[in-house]
């Protein structure tokens, strides 16, 4: 059994997609399927029941779809709050281009590995008086070790050539120095694996004019959140970065994109990011050669030119689905 969180927005529609592909691919899912976010804040008090958390802890995997978390105000993003809860320390967001997705470089293949737990999005926020607020910037050695140890073991694990650590501690001395350090400890024990320090500002203005120089990225959770939506730029937009959240115990499979309000129930999002985050989380439990079969079949309609909106084209979620489904039979 896998815990699907069908999400809101967009969530729900795109998580029927690509349910429907695995199911016409043959893989066979029985799904524990958990709402969370605003809809459940207003019946069950809490946008994350306790619930879903037990389904994932029971079930030790699971697929999600978007929430939507409020500006400024009202709950806490279920998104940190169940990576900080099941410890899910990476976020790992692979971002290559597809075939015939228009962007303005080819051959882009960047991985982009985020600490998950910490830095600034450790919520930790006071105000200070009504004209000042803090937020505290919560860097430790051992999240930082632990993430820059799984950066180069997937380098090892996936032939990548390179990681390089991304910072700005040239001005946070103290906590980017930290994450620094940490990695020039870990890397120590990867002779075989390029390394490479680089400040986020200079990587932003890098990556936009020369992204195939890169490899594998390492960075603290703000960066890594700014950086992996930079990258899902670069390979045809939000609608096909697909990303996941793994730690020892459990995995998250999720795309990098939100709920997507402003397309909300028009039958046009794009279900690839959540399809290429389903079929990482079909090869981790083993199942790869069903992911490849809907790799293929995925493909191969992009190769047809069907397309969503968001990729310039017509076709609606339901057509861009049915046209996979039938591309897994050809
Ligand atoms: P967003 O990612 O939802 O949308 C940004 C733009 O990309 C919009 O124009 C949207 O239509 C488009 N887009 C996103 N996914 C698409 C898809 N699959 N197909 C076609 N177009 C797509 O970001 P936004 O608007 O900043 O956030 C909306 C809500 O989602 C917020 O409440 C935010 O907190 C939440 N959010 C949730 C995440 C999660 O559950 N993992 C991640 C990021 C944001």
């Amino acid at each position: 059994m896998i815990t699907l969180i069908n999400g809101d927005g967009i969530g729900p529609e795109i998580s029927d997609s690509v349910v429907k592909i695995i199911d016409a691919a043959g893989v066979k899912i029985e799904w524990d399927v958990q709402t969370a976010g605003s809809d459940v804040l207003e019946k069950e008090g809490t946008p994350l029941p306790q619930r879903v958390i037990e389904s994932i802890k029971k079930n030790k995997v699971a697929l999600k779809a978007p929430v939507t978390t409020p500006i400024g105000k009202g709950f806490r993003s279920v998104n940190v709050q169940l990576r900080k809860t099941l410890d899910l320390y990476a976020n790992l967001r692979p971002c290559k281009n597809l075939p015939n997705v228009k962007t303005k470089f080819a051959n882009v293949d960047i991985v982009v590995v985020r600490e998950n737990t910490e830095d600034l999005y450790a919520g930790i926020e006071r105000q200070i008086d009504k004209d000042t607020a803090e937020s505290i910037k919560i860097i430790t050695r051992k999240a930082s070790e632990r993430i820059c140890k799984f950066a180069f073991d997937y380098a090892v694990k996936n032939s990548r050539k390179e990681v390089c650590v991304v910072t700005k501690a040239n001005i946070m001395k103290l906590s980017d120095g930290l994450f620094l350090e940490s990695y020039r400890n870990v890397a120590q024990n990867y002779p075989q694996i390029n390394q490479r320090e680089i400040l986020v500002d200079n990587l932003c203005m890098q990556l936009v004019q020369n992204p195939n120089q890169f490899d594998v990225l390492v960075l603290p959770n703000l960066y890594g959140d700014i950086v992996s939506d930079l990258c899902a730029g670069l390979i045809g937009g939000l609608g096909v970065a697909q990303g996941a959240n793994i730690g020892e115990d459990y995995a998250v499979f999720e795309p990098v994109h939100g709920s997507a309000p402003d397309i909300k129930g028009q039958n046009k999002a794009n279900p690839t990011a959540l399809l290429l985050s389903a079929l990482e989380m079909l090869k981790y439990i083993g199942e790869s050669e069903k992911a490849e079969i809907i790799e293929k079949a995925l493909f191969e309609t992009l190769y047809q030119g069907i397309r969503t909106a968001d990729l310039g084209g017509s076709a609606s979620t339901i057509e861009f689905t049915d046209a996979i489904i039938k591309n897994l039979f050809n």
